[in-house]
């Protein structure tokens, strides 16, 4: 890719624009403004200008921690965050200090960001882009973003920009009456939402809902997700709470497939990001599931005709025990997950894995039939609510329920009449 900094910058605005991805004015100029290879040093412009997120530290067993992540769903959780001029703003994930930038083109003159970052050398390298590209009035510190930053609240706005389990009290005490939070909260095995919550009665209200994947909060709100590699099947991850069956064995168990299950429901790879992933996060507890790279997945399904299919989109829903596991599958060829695809509709059905995988694919198959026979609820007219634990509606709505450490959220979609329990 050629061209001047800004041209990248005019043109991935326009394609931000095209895609449907951006549409507040206030945003673009802010995108259109902000030099983001100056936050990626050593990053050829094109990378810096394509919509991809570009990962800056990895841990010690390679696994990204710091990036900056991908434009769109930047521009998408700036326009549920909503900044006005002269807001006081607090960043949790300064990163490469990029956003923070972008906070401050928001907030305008008359405003206050402050970003907060883990990791010394995160914190410094931020501080330094900020400085070198005109916003060294963002106060970027070294703190776990978990308590939030007390010195500088109220806030008129919080946004994390890294993916939390629950939400941690002080980001609700630090939060202005009228302010909005706005942060990448897993619902379970790793799904998660980028949720804009503003106060209500004894609560937080969600205002809007959208999908996103984030890295996730390190430190003391860190959540007890476990991401387990396995082993030779390179590539494939297993994400779950509590923790799946031991790695090796739930590696061998996907090895040795049984009749796939089938549910008589079509659906397309939208439905699973939005509707069928959504229903199952909100209603088994035991939900995982497997991410798989390249060709590694687990061995094809007997009863499942497109083997391909199994391997290439496996275990968007997985649930396991200490002697079987289950894992959505493609009944037919689901096509390419490219854009055109995600509207194809394709049978889907469950895989059993193990002793007790006829069990769990039952399980997994009756949930979908559930789903189907509630009218397909989706993230359109979706409402989370977020008590303090222990709180919330009783009895009856137990099974919208998610309880988190110090949350309990509760998932309704009020204008369909449907609370899903
Ligand atoms: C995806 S990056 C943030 C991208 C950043 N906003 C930007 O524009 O470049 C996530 C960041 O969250 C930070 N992080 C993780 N856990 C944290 C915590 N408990 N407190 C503060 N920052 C944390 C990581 O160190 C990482 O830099």
């Amino acid at each position: 890719m050629t061209g001047s900094p800004r041209g990248l910058r005019e043109r991935l605005v326009t394609e931000l624009r095209a895609t449907g991805t951006l549409h507040d004015d206030r945003v673009a100029a802010a995108l259109a403004d902000v030099p983001r290879h100056k936050f990626l040093p050593g990053i050829d412009l094109g990378r810096a200008y394509s919509d991809d997120a570009v990962v800056t530290k990895v841990d010690a067993d390679g696994r990204p921690i710091s990036s900056s992540s991908q434009p769109a769903i930047m521009a998408l959780m700036l326009e549920q965050l909503g900044v006005q001029p002269g807001h006081r703003v607090l960043e949790i994930g300064a990163g490469t200090g990029y956003n923070a930038a972008l906070l401050a083109h928001l907030a305008g003159a008359a405003g206050e960001v402050t970003t907060v970052d883990l990791d010394d050398d995160i914190v410094a390298a931020a501080r330094e882009h900020l400085a070198a590209c005109g916003f060294g009035g963002v106060r970027v510190v070294q703190a776990d973003g978990g308590h939030g930053w007390p010195p500088c609240a109220p806030y008129d706005r919080i946004i994390l920009t890294v993916g939390a389990w629950d939400i941690a009290p002080a980001w609700v005490s630090q939060l202005s009456p009228r302010g909005r939070l706005v942060l990448p909260l897993a619902l379970r095995a790793g799904i998660q939402y980028s949720i804009a919550f503003e106060h209500a009665a004894g609560r937080l209200d969600s205002v809007s809902v959208l999908p996103c994947g984030f890295m996730r909060l390190r430190g003391a709100f860190a959540g007890p997700e476990t991401v387990v590699p396995l082993g030779s099947r390179t590539g494939v991850l297993a994400e779950s709470e509590p923790r799946p069956a031991d790695a090796e064995d739930l590696e061998s168990l996907l090895t040795r497939p049984g009749r796939a299950v089938s549910t008589g429901v079509r659906v397309t790879f939208m439905d699973l990001y939005g509707g069928l992933g959504l229903w199952l996060a909100a209603r088994e507890p035991g939900l995982g599931r497997l991410s798989a790279f390249g060709v590694a997945g687990p061995a094809p399904c007997a009863g499942a005709p497109d083997p391909a299919a199994a391997a290439r989109r496996p275990g968007m829903g997985m649930v396991a025990s200490a002697h079987g596991c289950a894992a959505l599958t493609a009944m037919s060829d689901p096509g390419d997950e490219g854009r055109a695809g995600l509207r194809t509709a394709f049978e889907i059905g469950a895989c059993p894995f193990g002793a007790e995988g006829t069990e769990l694919a039952a399980r997994l198959a009756g949930h979908v039939r559930d789903w189907d026979l509630a009218g397909r609820p989706s993230l359109a007219g979706l409402r989370v609510s977020a008590y303090p634990a222990g709180a919330g509606p009783p009895g009856e709505q137990r099974a919208t329920v998610i309880d988190k450490q110090h949350t309990r959220l509760v998932l309704a979609w009020p204008d369909a009449g449907l609370s899903p329990g």
